[in-house]
């Protein structure tokens, strides 16, 4: 296949930034996608209705003549959100997730919850207006591996808070092991998962074979290969639990090369074109429309989008940096060669 025409998709998990570092790189999404559901983890936080609406209202501003594109808004969850402001959420329209960090988990996370029992008042609130609670699932406790975090959120935060609110719509945000896949599998169809495309792409080696690839530390850290195969057969499998979300997290070049590198992956400059790839290499291209651009709308009881988007296996190279705010930004792929091209 060379020219493949699918669904515009929709990114189901991504990090925009605010102000001049956000006006750098929000053209890239907008060029690709219809809708994105938006992290709320800027600092400080996003914790209110109030404060949703006006970085709604600054990221449209922020996009370019004749972009179509909705940003679809989450509020950041922290020990003191109030079951108040979940139904304001709801009411609002405009807030289509809560967003669970673990306090301490990754960047900007330090407002995040430090006990989920004290969420339990929220959570009945969210249950009950059908609002998606939204996983970053990776304990914070300092004395679990950093490759088993995701794996233990599993067996003692999540299967325990299914228990307690067994109708809670909950999205285990990118998802990078077989337990993962396996556990949305066997839960009901109000749990669903995004994968991002790095994480179908790489395994652990590219952050530390032949020297440390700063810019491939993401969380979920990398996994060992037999994750990532589990995370491509659930893609290929067609179920419908399983979609986009690329969690682009761009950060400026010199907090990613230092002593102490931030988390975050830059893919929202070639975000579809590198899922085709993915895709592609798995024989599975025939399932991309649906995993891009039919299962989120889906779970998200949303319309579907009514244009296409249309790719051609056409080499192109990928910019060795782009401008970020005041700094630059280093792409996954940086300098490296792409196989499928947006026209
Ligand atoms: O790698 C990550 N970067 N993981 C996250 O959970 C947060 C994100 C960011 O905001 O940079
Ligand atoms: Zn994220």
């Amino acid at each position: 296949m060379t020219r493949l025409t699918i669904t515009r998709p929709d990114d189901w998990h991504l990090h925009l930034r605010d102000g001049d570092e956000m006006r750098s790189v929000l053209a890239h999404t907008t060029q690709r996608f219809a809708r994105a559901i938006v992290m709320p983890n800027l600092s400080p936080p996003i914790v209110s209705v109030e404060a949703a609406h006006s970085y709604k209202k600054r990221i449209l501003a922020a996009c370019s003549k004749g972009a179509r594109f909705e940003p679809l808004m989450t509020l950041y969850l922290t020990d003191n959100t109030k079951p108040e402001e979940i139904k304001k959420a709801k009411e609002s329209g405009a807030i289509y997730g809560v967003k669970y960090y673990p306090a301490g988990a990754t960047t900007n996370s330090d407002l995040g919850v430090t006990d989920i029992n004290k969420c339990a008042a929220v959570f009945s609130a969210m249950e009950k207006l059908r609002m998606p609670l939204l996983l970053h699932g990776e304990v914070s406790d300092p004395d679990v591996d950093i490759f088993d975090r995701e794996r233990i959120f599993i067996d003692r935060i999540l299967m325990p808070l299914l228990q307690q609110f067994p109708e809670l719509r909950i999205v285990l945000e990118h998802i990078t092991t077989k337990e993962a896949v396996h556990f949305v599998k066997a839960s009901g169809k109000h749990v669903g998962a995004t994968i991002t495309a790095h994480h179908l792409l790489l395994n652990r080696n590219a952050i530390l074979a032949g020297g440390i690839k700063p810019h491939h530390y993401c969380l979920p850290i990398l996994k060992r290969e037999e994750h990532r195969l589990a995370l491509i057969e659930a893609v290929s499998s067609g179920n419908p639990k399983f979609f986009l979300g690329t969690d682009s997290a761009p950060h400026a070049k010199e907090h990613k090369e230092s002593a102490c590198g931030c988390a975050g992956i830059y893919t929202a400059h070639a975000a579809i074109e590198l899922y085709t790839e993915a895709f592609s290499a798995a024989n599975a291209l025939d399932r991309l429309d649906a995993f891009a651009s039919v299962h989120g709308p889906l779970f998200y009881e949303l319309p579907r989008n009514q244009e296409t988007i249309t790719l051609v296996q056409e080499s192109w190279e990928v910019p060795k940096d782009y401008a970020f705010g005041a700094s630059k930004l280093i792409p996954l792929r940086t300098g490296g060669k792409m196989s499928w091209k947006l026209i």
